[in-house]
């Protein structure tokens, strides 16, 4: 008998709750109504008449230290236990919260509609996947143009041609095939082109172009509009010099360059040492465009821009690979926090 009192005060001793179950499970074994210090009692009508006062007393003993090793259980179990987990240190420092940030493509695009929607420009969008009418023949295309060539042009389908859009000018063929001038529209997106990857080209980019068409609209109109927004997106002491070009959709083209925004004109190996950066083509549009699209050329006439949101990103920010964009690296993304 001896034997089993040391063994139920030992259980008492060394139990453990961390938790209210486990506080109950200890109320029903140790003092509930039908617990084991109970049934000892009831055992007491077999001891022998000499020993019933001893047993009577460790039985009481018993209760004693099962009642106080209750409420010892109910103050710690009250005061979330002594487990880590389930009672933190809250003098420790603050556990720094990750915010996302905007990309700096994205950060890109949006100023770039903020822009020219200032000045009356809306945003228009087509689809990824093109037919050779929007992405070529509309644009004025000749039949061999090299753009058409498998090296450049990632095409789903031959005859009838389907291919990924080579540029948002199809967005702009389909915008005219649908509105009335005047049009005055941004038509962000993805664009493909077959190239090898580099620090500076990639097969998948963005554009950003932009096109205008109204009644008397001049190429003066055009370079206004462009060193408005060169003024708006870099330093105000960029510099804007167009050069003349070649754009099957365009009459007469340009290319649009601006002061290097890394050497501000001393020379870098980022303006190859001229002290210029391009950052697109532009012109006016072409009347056989227009007509394509049911537009009479002889009351209307417009300009179009297109730029690589990428190249305009990577100079308003410094940034001098342009893979740093699709790798998903948090430490390059983490420094645009602030957008
Ligand atoms: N679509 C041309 C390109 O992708 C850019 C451009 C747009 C040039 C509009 C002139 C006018 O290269």
């Amino acid at each position: 008998m001896a034997d089993r009192f040391k063994e139920i005060s030992e259980e008492i001793k060394s139990f453990k709750a961390n938790n209210a179950d486990e506080l109950e499970q200890y109320r029903l074994k140790f003092i509930g109504r039908k617990n084991v210090i109970a049934d000892l009692f009831t055992e007491m009508r077999n001891v022998p008449n000499d020993e019933k006062k001893a047993f009577g007393q460790s039985v009481n003993e018993l209760k004693n230290l099962a009642k106080k090793k209750f409420q010892a259980l109910i103050e710690e179990v009250n005061s979330g236990g002594n487990s880590v987990e389930e009672h933190p240190d809250l003098t420790l420092p603050p556990v720094k919260m990750e915010f996302g940030s905007i990309h700096p493509l994205t950060a890109t695009r949006q100023r770039f509609i903020q822009i020219f929607e200032r000045i009356g420009f809306n945003v228009s969008s087509g689809p990824e996947i093109e037919d050779d009418w929007h992405n070529f023949t509309a644009l004025n295309f000749p039949e061999n143009h090299p753009a058409r060539e498998m090296q450049d042009t990632f095409f789903i389908e031959k005859n009838p041609d389907i291919a990924l859009r080579t540029h948002t000018s199809s967005v702009q063929i389909r915008v005219m095939e649908n509105e009335k001038p005047p049009i005055r529209t941004l038509s962000p997106g993805r664009v493909f082109r077959n190239e090898a990857i580099s620090a500076r080209a990639h097969c998948v980019f963005h554009q950003m172009e932009g096109l205008y068409i109204d009644k008397g609209v001049s190429f003066a109109d055009l370079k206004q509009t462009l060193y408005h927004f060169v003024k708006e997106m870099f330093a105000g002491d960029t510099k804007i010099r167009f050069r003349p070009s070649y754009f099957p959709f365009t009459e007469p083209s340009a290319e649009i360059d601006i002061s290097c925004q890394i050497c501000h004109g001393d020379g870098c190996n980022i303006c190859k040492y001229t002290g210029w950066v391009e950052i697109g083509g532009a012109g006016m549009v072409d009347p056989n465009v227009l007509e394509n699209c049911g537009i009479d050329s002889n009351i209307y006439s417009g300009f179009a821009f297109g730029m690589g949101i990428e190249r305009i990103t990577m100079l308003r920010y410094g940034i001098k690979d342009l893979r740093l964009f699709t790798e998903n690296d948090i430490r390059f993304l983490k420094q645009f926090n602030s957008l």
